[in-house]
């Protein structure tokens, strides 16, 4: 597999700290210093769905190619307006491309298992020639605005990839550790006359930070060690070290277990919170358009989210 394109798209309306402290008993140093984050992009009157067909035309542009050209979408998505149809094939409309789509929900891990998804395709079927993945995600539609400790995480984001067959792909790894109750979401479904059972609606999302915190960092710390492992690689020879925009505080203690310059550790997270799983493909394409990717360089990529989600990849950048 080889990364041939990268596209990204946000919301337009900015919501830093101060504003939080309007309606919240928080305040921007709080913020900062537990998370490292100073505004996130918030949709406002966007669809999520023009943000993903946006972000998936970036990535055909930077890489080449047309919709006529893509032989399968995965989209990545935790919670969008449509229950059905998946936001693939909505995309796939929007993009006026015509080959089969397939939605994942692997919360804020759906970019490093799309990619090995993708991987296997481009492996085991022929006629494979180019995957779009895209990772649309609305979290801060998932969250209750009254939860000082977990709303002021989060932001919306779209980002895009076109993966082709190719060797730049050296190691994947993702696995699933289920902690439902450390972030999770219930909603009521529609009542039938039928329904007997009680039914719970979380009122957004339910986390229990610490819990996460610490499955992040050892999950990432574990899945690291296990990729360079297995491509034979140590940790000085990865240029640049991707990962999950969730906190600062997590991106440090994983780069002070792999003991590695901060300049390896590309970061937008001040900028945009935690957008899910696009985060790490909108990084990637702040970084191919802003030139900070080499050609021939390595990249580590970890990502964790909800389940309890883990991955890790590393990919040698080719464009
Ligand atoms: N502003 C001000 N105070 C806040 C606050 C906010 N936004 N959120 C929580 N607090 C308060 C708490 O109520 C608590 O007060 P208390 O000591 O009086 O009870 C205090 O700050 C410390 O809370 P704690 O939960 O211990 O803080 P923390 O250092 O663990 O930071 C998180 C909280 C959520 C930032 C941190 O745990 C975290 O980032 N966890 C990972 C979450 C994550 O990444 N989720 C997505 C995974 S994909």
């Amino acid at each position: 597999m080889r990364i041939i394109g990268t596209g990204s798209a946000r919301p337009s309306k900015v919501v830093t700290n101060s504003m939080l402290e309007n309606f919240l008993d928080t305040s921007d140093e709080w913020i900062v210093t537990r998370t490292g984050i100073h505004e996130r992009r918030v949709i406002s009157s966007e669809n999520l769905e023009d943000l993903a067909a946006t972000a998936a035309r970036n990535a055909m542009e930077n890489a080449g190619i047309t919709s006529e050209d893509v032989d399968f979408i995965i989209c990545s998505n935790v919670v969008n307006e449509y229950v059905t149809p998946g936001l693939g094939c909505v995309i796939q409309g929007m993009i006026g491309a015509t080959c089969p789509t397939m939605d994942i929900n692997c919360a804020c891990t759906g970019f490093i298992y799309a990619l090995d998804v993708a991987e296997a395709y481009l492996a085991t079927k022929k006629d494979m020639r180019n995957i779009l993945i895209v990772c649309a995600e609305e979290p801060a539609r998932m969250m209750n605005w009254h939860d000082r400790s977990s709303c002021i995480l989060f932001g919306d984001a779209a980002g895009a990839v076109v993966v082709t067959k190719g060797d730049d792909l050296k190691a994947i790894r993702v696995s699933t550790h289920c902690k439902v109750e450390a972030l999770y979401q219930k909603r009521k479904l529609q009542p039938t006359p039928f329904i007997t059972k009680e039914e719970v609606d979380t009122e957004g999302v339910v986390m229990n930070g610490q819990d996460v915190f610490k499955l992040a960092v050892s999950s990432s710390i574990k899945d690291i060690d296990k990729v360079l492992t297995m491509a034979g690689m140590t940790a000085d020879e990865i240029d640049l070290y991707v990962l999950h925009q969730a906190n600062v505080r997590i991106i440090e203690s994983i780069r002070h277990f792999v003991n590695q310059d901060k300049s390896k550790f590309p970061f937008n997270l001040d900028r945009y919170g935690n957008t899910s799983s696009a985060s790490i493909p909108a990084l990637l394409d702040d970084l191919n358009r802003g030139n900070q990717l080499k050609t021939g360089e390595m990249l580590l990529l970890s990502a964790f989210g909800a389940g309890f989600t883990t991955g890790a990849c590393i990919l040698r950048w080719s464009m």
